[in-house]
């Protein structure tokens, strides 16, 4: 059997391959590289998958939050709450501003815990930073009636959730600012990297824009505020409008991988699953299982010439980065220590995950019963 990827850039673009050297040569021939057509029609599809406004891309979803959080006022001396398990740009986006990162333990599938946020507000506590983490969206609802009580700005850190819905509410649609990411692991995914700021607020998205081209000002010779060199190169817009016009069938084929997951492994006694609810479309952008032989598991794999990963193997606060913490969050280091992500993308043929879900059986039957 031949080696079996995590996620799989080179295969979609042996499939596409054609397309993109068209997109390529089309995008060259113009000699325009950054901005264009292709970054004016990505973010109208953008805006419009989202139900928002105003979409304006930029270089990562890294630089997303910074301009969201800066946009909306959030500044030294600010806190701002993030789930303690997470991607390290959740977290560092609120350091770059000035303001305090304070972690809240999570739930079992890896999203913010409410009860636990609330202790955590003081005086000081001016935003949220709510992540959909492996693509599975926190409530609408409930995020928005937490952030009512506690006068909460809402920044959706929605990097891995785009084309996730819940409540008919789209990956994107909450908050102030919403962010996605375009990184190659991403369902969507840049040659490079690449990140979206979604929002209805035309003050927030003229800011953004602003950013990205060193806090230039719209309309007069001027920087107003500080930015950074954030924007996606137009080659990489057009492959992302490539994909975005095919979203439906990426996250329906991803939720196939999906089904046969479950269907091959939750005979299964010592794994566990996240499972959506009847009213939840999950893009699949992970599919994490739990385990206590995840270690084990994963070298398995491995030498079975399969690659699988592991988001993430510490939470947010044990990183030396944001200093040292004495607080514990039980459950986001009970997921650090028992996550393991199986490959999940719309190429893979059945060949490779009647394989992968072999191979795991096989694990549970000759090592561990
Ligand atoms: C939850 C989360 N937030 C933020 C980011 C940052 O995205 P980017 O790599 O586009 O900067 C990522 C990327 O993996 C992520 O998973």
């Amino acid at each position: 059997m031949k080696p079996v990827k995590f996620y799989n850039v080179d295969r979609f673009y042996q499939l596409n391959k054609d397309k993109i050297i068209e997109l390529a040569n089309e995008v060259f021939s113009t000699g325009q590289v950054l901005e264009g057509i292709y970054v004016t029609k990505t973010e109208k599809k953008l805006a419009q998958l989202t139900n928002r406004k105003y979409a304006v891309t930029v270089n990562s979803c890294t630089d997303a939050l910074f301009f969201s959080l800066i946009a909306s006022g959030i500044k030294y001396g600010d806190e701002v709450l993030v789930p303690a398990f997470s991607f390290i740009a959740s977290a560092s986006a609120i350091i770059r501003t000035g303001a305090t990162p304070v972690f809240v333990d999570v739930n079992d599938d890896g999203l913010i815990n409410f009860e636990k946020a609330a202790k955590k507000i003081t005086q000081r506590t001016k935003a949220i930073v709510a992540v959909h983490l492996f693509g599975k969206m926190a409530n609408p609802e409930t995020l928005n009636s937490f952030s009512k009580q506690f006068n909460l700005t809402i920044i959706e850190d929605a990097a891995q959730a785009l084309g996730s819905r819940h409540t008919e509410i789209p990956a994107g649609n909450t908050g102030l600012a919403s962010c996605f990411s375009f990184d190659p692991s991403k369902i969507v995914n840049a040659f490079g990297t690449g990140g979206v700021i979604v929002t209805d607020n035309e003050e927030i998205a003229g800011k953004a824009k602003s950013m990205r081209v060193h806090g230039k000002s719209a309309n007069v010779n001027n920087f107003e505020i500080l930015g950074c060199n954030s924007r996606i190169p137009s080659l990489q817009a057009a492959i992302l409008h490539f994909q975005l016009l095919q979203i439906k069938d990426i996250t329906s084929k991803r939720n196939n991988v999906a089904n046969y997951y479950y269907s091959k492994l939750s005979n299964i006694h010592n794994l566990r699953f996240l499972i959506p609810s009847q009213d939840e479309l999950w893009n699949y952008h992970k599919f994490p299982i739990f385990t206590s032989f995840r270690d084990k598991l994963k070298d398995y794999l491995s030498k079975n010439n399969i690659e699988t990963g592991i988001h993430y193997s510490k939470t947010l606060p044990e990183y030396s980065v944001f200093g040292k913490s004495e607080i514990s969050y039980p459950v986001a280091e009970m997921l650090s220590k028992t996550e393991l992500s199986l490959p999940i993308y719309p190429e893979l043929n059945e060949e490779e995950l009647s394989w992968i879900c072999d191979c795991i059986n096989k694990f549970y039957i000759t090592q561990h019963t």
